[in-house]
């Protein structure tokens, strides 16, 4: 027995389902269970219930529009502005000195800013944008550290009408220009660096790189003195500004939020796929925002007056909608925070959630596992009573888990969502409500009202319960990616081609999850069936990671799988053949390391590099990287029969026992 099953009682170790506590459905914002037949016999119309969360300008004639599937228009001939949704509402209802963000630097420096005071800086940023050149549906790319000036900078874009494409401050010089590069951005946001655990990071210093390598003219960099230092000595040219002087020369400017149609762009997210190359996925103002608003209600269960916390990073898909947009559009308190959860120890998320008395706090497995392996101790010093509800996202919960974070954290009278959707889907898809569902640990729970999904066979039949198939999604919603930017056609192979019926007017949507389905329609979640693998909840291709090995010198070929690990959930696993006169040592190691992090970033960084003579390949010279998995997770090996070399197998396992 570990520590962690002994910190669990028996008790709970055997129960299988949880129901949601008094105290909590009565003040939920959603208890009545009819809420999935009203939107079931009232689909698509019962998306008007996610509109109604917005301020239309002009109002849209039809919910959907699916003439020209699967490219669907939400509310398509409506028009609003995200960032007049998300801060000049709340202020023209009376709640101008509400605080709309809370932010907490590694260090305990702190700024707030009330809806008034986001206002006045969103203005002021977005007058600058403009005076930088930015025009409405020029891509402005945000390279930032979680700052406050990254939300603002979002908001000062979408009340322009550009959209923004963030790109993750962890991620490389080199992802960053691949990404300036696809978007054709000519403008830039970032910030001379950032704290983590202690130390101040270059970040400006990685960004300048990044800028040598964008293949069109830069316009304009915007650059955020958050060290206060200049520590890292950076000079700045004639086209790059400070972003105090940004704000200083545009002291009380008002921006009219611009009009834009429903349909119209709010915003790029670069993800991986199979391919070497990021996906741009597309998301648009009125859907999108419409959606991760009604979600933020409906599964968040927030409201004005709440304080809520999510502790990803705004760099990603969680971040956009459930830090910044869905939140802000509710008019609820968002909390952000810029450093690590162990530093400068591994109470630091308790110590907030106490300080700022956060109601509902949404994080990733991988966090719990950490802090279940840091021990009870950590939360149990501190007054956690103010939560009411927490949530997960990024990866399947281990029922183990989730029963430590129901007791530890949320004290046995928190419900948990497990909340399941992608960069792709804009919000949640799959979860239960919180003030209606009965939880089961480890199944993130039925569809949420008015979505479609299902898992099915190969042949594209529902599946019986307790059996594993694919999960599909067959009924569009709002916050569905639009395309893939300026790539329609890798829209349609990625994500419809498998399960749809194009003669016969049938559009499935395929996300590329495994996934298993119970008698109550629960949906649980196997992972990945594409060569994608979950580091930390965060999204990684294998074929990323491969091509930055193979440019390594003295690489010859390369294999990534995802290994399981304790913590991260999954794990880099490198199976490297050397090229003739090199050496499989430890130099080369390190500098396959290197390439990577250079690459992508320290985040696809592999756990371990292993040397072969050769990659288990089929006759047809395809990797089988099946096979490399199971050797990575000391798992017993499954059929080599269609190997061209199956003797190589034992081999690489011979050798990593001799490691
Ligand atoms: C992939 C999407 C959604 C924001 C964070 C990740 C996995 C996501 C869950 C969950 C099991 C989950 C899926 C999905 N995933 N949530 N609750 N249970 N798996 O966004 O980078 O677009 O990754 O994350 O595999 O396809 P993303």
């Amino acid at each position: 027995m570990t520590d962690s099953d002994v910190e669990l009682e028996a008790r709970l170790v055997e129960q299988e389902t949880f129901e949601p506590p008094e105290s909590f459905i009565d003040q939920a914002n959603i208890s009545d269970p009819d809420i999935y037949d009203e939107f079931e016999n009232n689909w698509p119309e019962c998306w008007e219930r996610a509109a109604e969360f917005l301020d239309w300008e002009e109002d849209y004639s039809e919910v959907l529009d699916a003439s020209d599937e699967p490219y669907y228009e939400w509310f398509s001939d409506g028009t609003l502005n995200a960032s007049y949704n998300c801060i000049d509402r709340h202020i023209e209802t009376g709640r101008k000195n509400q605080t709309a963000i809370k932010w907490e630097g590694e260090h305990g420096s702190t700024r707030s800013y009330t809806y008034q005071e986001l206002y006045r800086e969103v203005n002021e940023f977005a007058a600058g944008l403009r005076s930088l050149g930015v025009e409405a549906d020029d891509v402005v790319t945000l390279y930032m550290p979680m700052i406050p000036e990254l939300p603002i900078a979002m908001l000062a874009c979408a009340r322009i009408g550009a959209p923004h494409s963030v790109v993750f401050a962890g991620f490389s010089a080199k992802a960053l220009a691949t990404r300036m590069n696809a978007a054709g951005s000519a403008h830039l946001i970032t910030a001379d660096g950032y704290y983590r655990r202690g130390e101040p990071l270059d970040h400006f210093g990685k960004a300048q790189d990044g800028l040598a390598d964008v293949e069109h003219t830069v316009e304009a960099t915007v650059v955020v003195d958050r060290l206060e230092t200049n520590s890292f000595g950076h000079d700045l040219d004639d086209n790059q500004h400070d972003w105090d002087t940004i704000i200083n020369t545009h002291q009380g400017a008002r921006v009219d939020p611009v009009s834009r149609n429903a349909e119209d762009m709010l915003f790029l997210m670069y993800t991986s796929g199979t391919t070497g190359k990021p996906k741009g996925v597309k998301h648009t103002t009125g859907g999108y925002l419409a959606y991760t608003a009604w979600t933020s209600h409906a599964v968040l269960d927030l409201e004005p007056g709440d304080t809520y916390w999510c502790s990803a990073d705004i760099g990603w898909i969680t971040g956009h909608s459930y830090i910044v947009y869905g939140p802000l559009a509710v008019g609820t308190t968002t909390v952000m925070y810029e450093g690590a959860p162990d530093y400068p120890e591994r109470d630091r998320l308790w110590e907030l959630v106490e300080k700022y008395a956060v109601d509902v706090f949404y994080t990733a497995p991988t966090a719990v596992r950490a802090f279940m392996k840091w021990g009870k101790s950590h939360p149990g010093s501190h007054d956690l009573s103010s939560l009411r509800l927490l949530g997960t996202v990024g990866e399947p919960i281990n029922p183990r888990a989730w029963k430590w974070y129901y007791t530890n954290i949320g004290n046995e009278s928190c419900p948990i969502v497990d909340t399941w959707w992608q960069t792709e889907t804009g919000g949640m898809m799959i979860s239960t409500l919180p003030g209606i569902g009965e939880m089961k640990p480890g199944s993130a729970g039925p569809p949420l009202p008015g979505v479609d999904a299902s898992v099915i066979d190969t042949d594209g039949e529902q599946i019986s319960p307790g059996q594993a198939g694919y999960l599909t999604v067959e009924k569009p919603w709002p916050g569905m990616l639009r395309t893939l930017y300026q790539n329609d056609e890798r829209f349609i192979d990625e994500y419809w081609r498998e399960y749809s019926d194009p003669d016969a007017g049938d559009w499935t949507y395929f996300p590329e999850d495994g996934a298993k389905l119970d008698e109550d329609g629960y949906i649980t979640i196997l992972g990945r069936v594409d060569d994608v693998i979950n580091v930390s909840g965060h999204r990684l291709g294998t074929m990323e990671i491969e091509s930055a090995i193979v440019s390594t010198q003295g690489v010859a070929e390369a294999a990534v799988v995802g290994g399981n690990h304790e913590i991260k959930g999954e794990a880099v696993y490198a199976y490297v053949i050397t090229e003739d006169g090199y050496n499989g040592d430890a130099e080369l190691r390190e500098s396959i390391i290197e390439g990577v992090e250079d690459a992508i970033g320290p985040i696809a960084r592999p756990e371990q590099v292993r040397f072969t003579e050769e990659l288990p390949k089929t006759r047809s010279g395809k990797i089988m990287r099946r096979l490399l998995e199971e050797i990575a997770n000391g798992e017993e090996i499954g059929d080599t029969t269609t190997l061209r070399n199956p003797e190589i197998v034992d081999e690489i396992e011979a050798k990593v026992s001799s490691d």
